[in-house]
């Protein structure tokens, strides 16, 4: 089944936040992604007000330090009942395990993506800075392949990337994928960009958007016609 249309609103306070939610019905089954910005700024609180909406939360602190610490914060996370939270799978197998096990103290169903490498490295950054020998998707791929024998329950990856992760590491995984713009939309920063389209057709399991949405003069419009396309709806 197709995921979520994720909306990552990378704004730094509640009233930014409010001021774009507010354009959206109730009844919008959205799930909505606030990152360190947000989180940092405005504590737990920013968690309660969106599933006070009856919204879905992608938490994304990328977590990323020794094992027990991410155990023991993943517990505390696992409390605020997300439905998705990230960790950086360069932090190992048993970092990534770890995580887990915090996150199955508290009964809900929150998953657990893994970030493979940054869609902001280049392969050239990867080889100097990590000194590693592997192409981009090679180490993709095994970082991926670590992330799901530890027990992650998907990574978050380009749209480039999905086709050759689904084949490797299977349907039973999810691949959500960021750098989503629409055929004539600015791209900014991100460098890989991918329609809703092509998302689809390379078997994406869901979308994270932000300035496609948040920064369009009608987010609620801009983003029912990414969801329509998404969902393959002409
Ligand atoms: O505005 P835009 O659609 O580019 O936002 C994409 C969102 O996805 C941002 O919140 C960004 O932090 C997140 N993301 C990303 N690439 C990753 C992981 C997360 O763009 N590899």
């Amino acid at each position: 089944m197709q995921g979520p249309l994720m909306i990552a609103l990378d704004v730094p306070n509640e009233e930014e936040m409010n001021a774009i939610l507010d354009q959206f019905e109730l009844n919008d089954d959205l799930t909505v992604k606030i990152g360190m910005e947000l989180f940092y700024g405005n504590g737990p609180a920013i968690v309660k007000n969106i599933k006070n909406r009856g919204y879905k939360v992608f938490l994304d602190l990328k977590l990323f330090d020794i094992p027990n610490t991410v155990k023991r914060a993943m517990k505390q996370i696992a409390k605020l009942k997300v439905d998705y939270v990230t960790v950086h799978a360069l932090g190992g197998s048993k970092m990534i395990r770890s995580a887990k096990e915090g996150l199955s103290e508290v009964a809900y169903p929150t998953k657990l993506l893994a970030v493979t490498e940054l869609t902001s490295l280049s392969e050239k950054e990867v080889k100097e800075e990590q000194n590693c020998n592997l192409s981009m998707s090679e180490q993709v791929v095994h970082l991926g392949q670590l992330a799901k024998s530890a027990g992650a329950d998907g990574v978050i990856t380009s749209v480039h990337e999905v086709k050759v992760l689904r084949n490797q590491l299977g349907d039973d995984f999810l691949y959500v994928t960021p750098g989503i713009r629409n055929q004539n939309d600015a791209v900014g920063d991100q460098t890989r960009v991918s329609t809703p389209k092509v998302a689809y057709k390379s078997g994406s399991s869901a979308l994270v958007v932000g300035r496609p949405i948040t920064q369009s003069k009608n987010p609620r419009n801009s983003y029912l016609k990414m969801l329509k396309e998404w969902n393959n709806e002409r």
